[in-house]
């Protein structure tokens, strides 16, 4: 038996660029890892009924239980490299939001990526197996702080210090990471899209180390998109920004709105004027930067 557990991410910056033939689009971002964590376990079993799934957890309600879950696929595909037969219980423990643009169906393939590898003890490049998967599986294995490009799964660690602390407003219905962007490429269809970029105010605020900076610097392209899908998250966000957040975005392609604050009793202010508002669902708090991707027993 191997148990993996792995973080969460918000992106601080996400800049799109214009779609590509490959139906992707190029990406400059910055991740950071939050304290919201799934638990994958692998069991290995004596019988020949192949790979066998459960999920489990405050946020499980809606996660696909056979090969639409990333999971599965991580520990086929492991399973294949090495040679082995898939005769493994595969049990997942959300905490991450689902189709919340925290990563948590990408957070779950690199726990299982992570777990099976472990378990088989099979040598195998883990980060470029991860990246075909999906572009948000090499971070999360990752962990930490990272500057993202190409579909976001080309990962250099960020220039970057500090502790941030987070309040995040989980919505009560999902938004599809395809849908988000096809609704930005229709948003910007008279646009001349340029080449991604971050900006350097941003780098500049991370180096110091400054959360005050950092929230001013906050970006997020897809934010339009996923507004115009779920118009309720505008209002989400000023709420947050009017109870003194740092900055406000929604994180990645949505629908989760991420509110950076200042400690304890802006977190408290941000999160009862949310839950109080009826224009959420479940408030969070993090913290971050927390490390990737780890084995927590193996036995
Ligand atoms: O790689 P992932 O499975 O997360 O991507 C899901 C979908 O999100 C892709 O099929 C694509 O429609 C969109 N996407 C994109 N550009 C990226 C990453 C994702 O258009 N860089």
């Amino acid at each position: 038996m191997v148990r993996v557990r792995v973080p969460a991410k918000v992106n601080l910056a996400l800049s799109v660029g214009p779609l590509g033939a490959d139906g992707f689009h190029e990406l400059a971002t910055v991740f950071q890892a939050v304290s919201l964590y799934d638990e994958v376990g692998l069991t290995q079993r004596g019988d020949s009924d192949g790979l066998r799934i459960a999920v489990t957890g405050t946020e499980a309600a809606g996660v696909p239980l056979d090969a639409a879950n990333l999971a599965w696929r991580a520990v086929a595909n492991i399973a294949e490299a090495a040679g082995v037969p898939t005769n493994v219980d595969l049990a997942i423990v959300k905490g991450i939001p689902v189709a919340g643009g925290m990563a948590g169906g990408s957070a779950d393939a690199a726990a299982a990526f992570l777990a099976a590898k472990t378990l088989w003890d099979v040598d195998v490049d883990l980060a470029a197996m991860a990246a075909e998967l999906g572009s948000d599986v090499p971070f999360a294995l990752m962990g930490g702080m990272a500057v993202g490009s190409g579909r976001g799964d080309q990962l250099v660690p960020a220039m970057a210090r500090g502790h941030y602390e987070w309040v995040f407003a989980v919505a009560t219905e999902g938004l599809s990471t395809p849908s988000v962007y096809g609704a930005c490429d229709r948003l910007r269809v008279d646009q001349n899209v340029p080449a991604p970029a971050i900006a350097a105010d941003l780098m500049l605020a991370l180096r110091q180390g400054d959360p005050g900076a950092v929230g001013k610097h906050l970006s997020n392209d897809l934010q339009p998109a996923a507004i115009s899908l779920a118009p309720h998250l505008a209002e989400v966000l000023a709420l947050g920004e009017d109870h003194g957040a740092l900055g406000s975005l929604v994180s990645g392609s949505g629908p989760t709105c991420a509110f950076l604050v200042a400690g304890e009793e802006q977190a408290l202010e941000v999160g009862v004027a949310l839950s109080s508002s009826g224009l959420c669902g479940a408030v969070r708090r993090a913290a971050g930067p927390v490390g990737g991707a780890r084995v927590v027993a193996h036995g």
